[in-house]
């Protein structure tokens, strides 16, 4: 299955996926997009020499239909969206319908929404004193956040001192859980039910 995953920061859930043994032989890497062209994860990209491209708008950003023209020219099967941080325009949805998904980290539909994301969402779950956090993968709609739930993990965070120890015990579920779901999606595991979006065994 070939993939395009867009980025806006450090990278470490592409490396998870670029790094998983059991995503080597299903999934190909073929594109690392991002509205920052300074971002670390293009860093990474380029060690894979994987193709990178900057989208959005203004001078030497690819704009929507040209994004859409290099991911058909590119056959992509699925977008992964692994902190990237701007909305997804609407030409890509139509065009990628149900084949984008996105990480986020904190289990939604808590704490997401415009602004949440990043250290904002753990300071939110701090600051709320729940007792449990975790990541989940969605579908990724129009709006924020906001798409069918595939899959989701939680992790205890009744003893944390600080949004960072959230953070931290978070991107560890992170790493796991979206090279299970690219996994998923790769064997054909994803069924859309009318109401629901199951992982089947
Ligand atoms: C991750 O924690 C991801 O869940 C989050 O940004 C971080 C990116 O880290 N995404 C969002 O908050 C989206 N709303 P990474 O660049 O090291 O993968």
């Amino acid at each position: 299955m070939k993939v395009a995953i867009f980025v806006s920061g450090r990278g470490s859930n592409l490396k998870a996926i670029l790094d998983s043994h059991e995503l080597k032989n299903l999934v190909k890497v073929e594109a690392v997009l991002s509205d920052k062209p300074d971002c670390a994860a293009f860093n990474i990209a380029n060690q894979y020499n994987i193709k990178t491209y900057t989208v959005g708008e203004g001078e030497k950003k690819l704009k929507s239909d040209e994004v859409v023209a290099v991911l058909n020219e590119l056959n992509i099967e699925l977008i992964i969206l692994a902190g990237y941080l701007k909305l997804i325009p609407s030409e890509l949805i139509d065009n990628f319908e149900n084949r984008i998904i996105n990480i986020h980290p904190a289990l939604l539909p808590s704490f997401g929404g415009k602004g949440m994301y990043g250290m904002n969402v753990h300071r939110a779950v701090f600051n709320s004193s729940a007792k449990v956090s975790g990541a989940t993968v969605h579908i990724v709609n129009k709006l924020y956040d906001n798409g069918k739930i595939i899959a989701q993990q939680c992790v205890d965070i009744s003893d944390v001192k600080s949004p960072e120890e959230i953070a931290e015990r978070v991107l560890e579920i992170e790493h796991s859980i979206l090279p299970a779901v690219v996994k998923a999606f790769a064997e054909n595991k994803i069924k859309f039910d009318e109401n629901r979006v199951v992982i089947v065994k």
